[in-house]
């Protein structure tokens, strides 16, 4: 039977976005009613970055590739608008689907609505309340536009019915991106291994970290206050860093390299899922200011100190293994310390993070559409 033609634009452009959209995409595919279109924007283009996730995570070649690059938010935001909306001028019968709360999400979510074009955003109604992170305007703003929205824990619906978002619209399905981490869990590649491709010796236990929010990076007196707690912590436990390129232009440009010194503290270049799925997976601690992997050690049971004064995701915090600690150097290595002597927090998997997110998703857009 010929599939109908109604189509699916599924949006990425930033490297937390791929592992959210995979799942999403391959039950797509299966799909008898709807079929993916996979456009990428180009937010994120390096190789790292990009292409080794979509190898790792046998996602399709995108069908069309916007090639917008780094800019001011201004400038990012716009060119994905501009670049956008003759792809969706081409498609017959969409429906547009972003996910996670980055540039491209807004700005094709925007495209599309004032198009009159449905609009779903996943992962919606998640709130820092902290409009200082870009992400925080992306995710009020997205929910404000989307015809409907899939909630990856409970809290997210009061706050979509705080904001006027009739409760009909909105669908609690889990976490698509726990999908991915379970579905991958089984391939995740050894840590002794990435780290002797970098060179780097291999240590019988180790934290990991991972810092890239302009919050904490953009000023080199926060950076460097960070970089001497985590090695601090690598005085008892190597710390291995994977940095974002962000991060490590900053490092760079503050003059902070030679603390990255391959004995307490192990800087990588980005790492593919697969090795970050390693790392963190055989961690004794995770420090990090990622919305993702608050998630992802969560699910892995890891514990993890959030570097940071909030979160939009407090079901890692009432659940899971994730403890909010700030900036502050002291608090942070008391945390650290902590965790370390006891073994860290323990925690249980939110509900609905078992590996079938998608495929509820999938069921409420062939209803819908
Ligand atoms: C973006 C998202 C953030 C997400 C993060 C994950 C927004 C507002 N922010 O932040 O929510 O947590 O992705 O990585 O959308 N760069 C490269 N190569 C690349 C991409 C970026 O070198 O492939 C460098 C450029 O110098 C660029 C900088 O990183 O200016 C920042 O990139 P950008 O996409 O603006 O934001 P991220 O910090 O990556």
């Amino acid at each position: 039977m010929p599939k109908r033609s109604r189509t699916v634009v599924c949006v990425v452009g930033a490297r937390p976005n791929y592992m959210k959209a995979a799942p999403i995409v391959a039950a797509l595919q299966d799909s008898v009613r709807l079929s993916p279109l996979l456009v990428h924007t180009g937010q994120h283009y390096d190789p790292d970055m990009n292409e080794k996730f979509f190898a790792e995570l046998g996602m399709p070649a995108p069908d069309s590739n916007l090639d917008v690059g780094s800019g001011s938010h201004a400038v990012q935001t716009a060119e994905v608008m501009i670049r956008f909306e003759p792809v969706l001028d081409a498609a017959a019968d969409p429906v547009v689907l972003v996910v996670g709360d980055v540039n491209s999400t807004i700005a094709c979510a925007l495209v599309a609505a004032k198009k009159g074009i449905p609009v779903v955003h996943v992962e919606a109604g998640l709130r820092s309340r902290d409009r200082a992170m870009p992400e925080e305007i992306n995710r009020v703003l997205t929910d404000q536009l989307s015809d409907l929205l899939f909630t990856t824990e409970r809290s997210a619906a009061a706050n979509l019915a705080a904001e006027g978002i009739d409760a009909a619209r909105v669908h609690f399905v889990g976490n698509v991106m726990i999908d991915t981490l379970i579905a991958n869990l089984p391939r995740a590649i050894a840590p002794a291994a990435t780290l002797a491709a970098a060179g780097l010796p291999a240590p019988a236990q180790f934290a990991v970290a991972t810092l890239h929010r302009p919050s904490n990076v953009d000023d080199p007196a926060v950076l460097r206050r960070l970089l001497e707690c985590l090695a601090e912590i690598g005085e008892t436990l190597p710390v291995v860093l994977p940095l974002h390129p962000r991060t490590r232009a900053r490092v760079d440009a503050a003059g902070l390299a030679p603390m990255l010194d391959g004995r307490r503290i192990l800087a990588l270049g980005p790492q593919g899922y697969l090795a970050m799925l390693g790392l963190m997976k055989n961690a004794r601690l995770v420090l990090t200011d990622s919305g993702g992997i608050q998630e992802e050690t969560t699910a892995l049971g890891v514990p993890c100190l959030t570097l940071r004064d909030n979160t939009e995701r407090p079901s890692t915090v009432e659940f899971g293994t994730n403890t909010l600690v700030g900036r502050d150097p002291g608090r942070i290595l008391a945390a650290a310390r902590e965790s370390l002597a006891t073994g860290g927090k323990a925690g249980r998997i939110p509900e609905f993070w078992d590996g079938n997110a998608a495929r509820r998703i999938v069921a409420v857009l062939e209803d819908s559409f």
